[in-house]
């Protein structure tokens, strides 16, 4: 009787498996030791996200958000699980490994917007990039370009504590573009905003998206926001509780689209 015992996939299948696909997790926990008792934050996630697609993560608080996005940006390993990442086994990288990934692939945006406040826009970005080991005068290109991108070429030289809060936030955008990443990973962009500069910041956002044809993660408590992306994945508990299309969805003009007009990469 043939055996019912299940082959370990080869790597080529699983290449198969993730082929088109920016993020695949499959049954990713995480636990948080906290003293004699554990926290289990992330009880089993399964999720794929492919490339060029824009998500939107909803759930109330403690619902494991943001532990979500810091696993998918490699700033934390999951617990259990796999984490394949443009193909790539990223679950058992070493830590250098991770940071090479970090700096090269994917661009965060935070909602306190993580910047050096006595430096200027243009030395925030530029940062990134020579960290990356880009020459000054490149990164310094490179750097306004992306800063014109988000409208703020004319701020370049303000220091990020001269800037209000969605000028900051556009200057971490750009921050998040200029090394041209595969992926953007937004927790709460427009958590510290007004609704108003929240709207110039989603349609920045939806025009880098439009243009780039890069992927976003986003993690927000708005609906409003959650409207500019493709896909809405709700957490309760660790888990993924439902999954819903947004049939249409807002763009860079806050205009209605339909999902159809869109083509992924
Ligand atoms: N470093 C940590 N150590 C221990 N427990 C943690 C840690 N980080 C998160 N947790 C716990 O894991 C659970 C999920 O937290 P997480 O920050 O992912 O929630 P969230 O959905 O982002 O919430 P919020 O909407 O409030 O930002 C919570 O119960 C939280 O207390
Ligand atoms: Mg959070």
């Amino acid at each position: 009787m043939a055996s019912a015992k299940r082959q370990p996939q080869t790597p080529q299948a699983k290449k198969t498996e993730t082929d088109g696909y920016a993020l695949v997790l499959k049954g990713v926990k995480k636990d948080y030791q906290m003293g004699d008792s554990q926290v289990h934050a992330l009880r089993g996630i399964d999720m794929r996200v492919k490339k060029g697609e824009y998500v939107a993560i909803m759930g109330p608080s403690g619902s494991g958000k943001s532990t979500l996005l810091h696993i998918l940006g490699c700033l934390d390993v999951p617990s259990n699980g796999e984490y394949f990442l443009d193909g790539d086994d990223v679950a058992s990288m070493p830590d250098d490994q991770l940071s090479t990934i970090r700096n090269e692939r994917i661009g965060f945006v935070f909602q306190a917007f993580n910047l050096i406040p006595g430096m200027s826009a243009l030395e925030n970005v530029m940062i990134s990039l020579q960290i990356s080991g880009r020459e000054e005068a490149e990164s310094r290109k490179i750097a306004m370009h992306y800063l014109n991108l988000v409208g703020l070429g004319a701020r370049a030289d303000h220091t990020a504590s001269e800037l209000s809060g969605g000028e900051r936030q556009r200057v971490a955008l750009a921050r998040a573009m200029a090394n041209d990443p595969a992926f953007i990973l937004a927790d709460e962009p427009t958590g510290n905003l007004d609704s108003k500069t929240s709207v110039e910041v989603m349609s920045y956002i939806h025009r880098l998206w439009e243009d780039h044809k890069v992927t976003i993660v986003m993690v927000t408590h708005e609906p409003v926001v959650a409207r500019y992306s493709q896909r809405i994945i709700r957490l309760k508990d660790g888990m993924v509780e439902s999954e819903e299309r947004n049939k249409v969805f807002y763009n860079h003009d806050g205009a209605h689209i339909d999902e159809k007009s869109i083509k992924l990469k």
